[in-house]
């Protein structure tokens, strides 16, 4: 147990599929190079698959947690969580699809209060877009972190989302403009981007970070960052503006990123 709570960030979007869950896994192995002990909670009730991409079978998953907090028969924690590595811990989606429509959301931030001692940073994954379940997390967490892609239709949606942070006050969120996951999508440039969405881009993940083989990964349950040959030919290069971004995500100063590099 640690005497401080861990700082709970959610990746969320408006489009589906800009790279949200990459990210959130690479990022997780960005904490653990950090030294942070990490817990991946897996919001994306229907199509979630972190647990997947690690190659982790759990037995309970969210669906579970909820329900028996629900029930009155939650004992521990660790019944929930599986284990990637030392550094590492995954709470799953529901396996089964039907349990997606059974979630028991008003019992998150119990569950949030029960892990958030034991973790440095807990890293949340949503489904794309507003919902009910998405506000939710939004309000528990310490920081958004809002991926969008440059393309014309997410940059539309990006401006309502801006539009809405302004109208609810809520400032506590970092704009991520993910050029790694398509490099051939790069029609808008960083000042058009900033005009549309009247907001400013705080990080952008380049082309650099495109993985070729990201599948053979995910099929071996690897993360990218983690991997000592990617990381040497890859990641290291871009190592200064990781740890600053990671490290500014949880409100640590850098030690590392002796410069600004984006
Ligand atoms: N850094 C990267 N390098 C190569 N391919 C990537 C990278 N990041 C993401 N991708 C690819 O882009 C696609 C979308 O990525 P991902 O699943 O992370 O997006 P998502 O926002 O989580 O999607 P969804 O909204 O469906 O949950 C995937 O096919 C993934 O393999
Ligand atoms: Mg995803």
């Amino acid at each position: 147990m640690k005497n401080e709570r861990g700082k709970i960030l959610t990746i969320t979007s408006m489009k589906g599929g800009v790279g949200k869950s990459i990210f959130l896994l690479n990022l997780a192995g960005v904490y653990q190079r950090l030294g942070k002990k990490v817990l991946l909670v897996d919001l994306d009730f229907s199509n979630g698959a972190l647990a997947l991409s690690l190659n982790i079978s759990p037995q309970k998953t969210i669906y579970h947690a909820l329900d028996d907090l629900m029930h009155n028969r939650f004992q521990t924690v660790d019944d929930y969580i599986s284990s990637y590595n030392e550094w590492i811990d995954v709470i799953s989606c529901p396996k089964d699809p039907r349990h997606a429509t059974k979630i028991e959301i008003r019992y998150l931030s119990t569950l949030l209060e029960r892990v958030s001692f034991s973790y440095d940073v807990i890293l949340v994954d949503t489904t794309h877009g507003f919902s009910k379940n998405n506000i939710i997390i939004y309000d528990h967490s310490d920081l958004l972190v809002y991926l969008m892609s440059n393309d014309l239709m997410d940059l539309k949606n990006s401006k309502n989302f801006m539009t809405i942070m302004k109208d609810i006050e809520m400032d506590h969120f970092r704009v991520i403009l993910n050029e790694s996951y398509m490099p051939s999508q790069n029609y808008f440039s960083d000042f058009d981007i900033h005009t549309m969405i009247e907001w400013k881009i705080d990080y952008t993940l380049s082309t650099k970070l495109y993985v070729k083989n990201l599948t053979g990964y995910l099929l071996e349950g690897i993360i990218p960052t983690l991997d000592e040959k990617t990381w040497e030919k890859k990641y290291k290069k871009e190592s200064d503006f990781l740890f600053k971004m990671a490290n500014d995500f949880i409100g640590e100063e850098d030690e590392y990123g002796k410069e600004d590099v984006h």
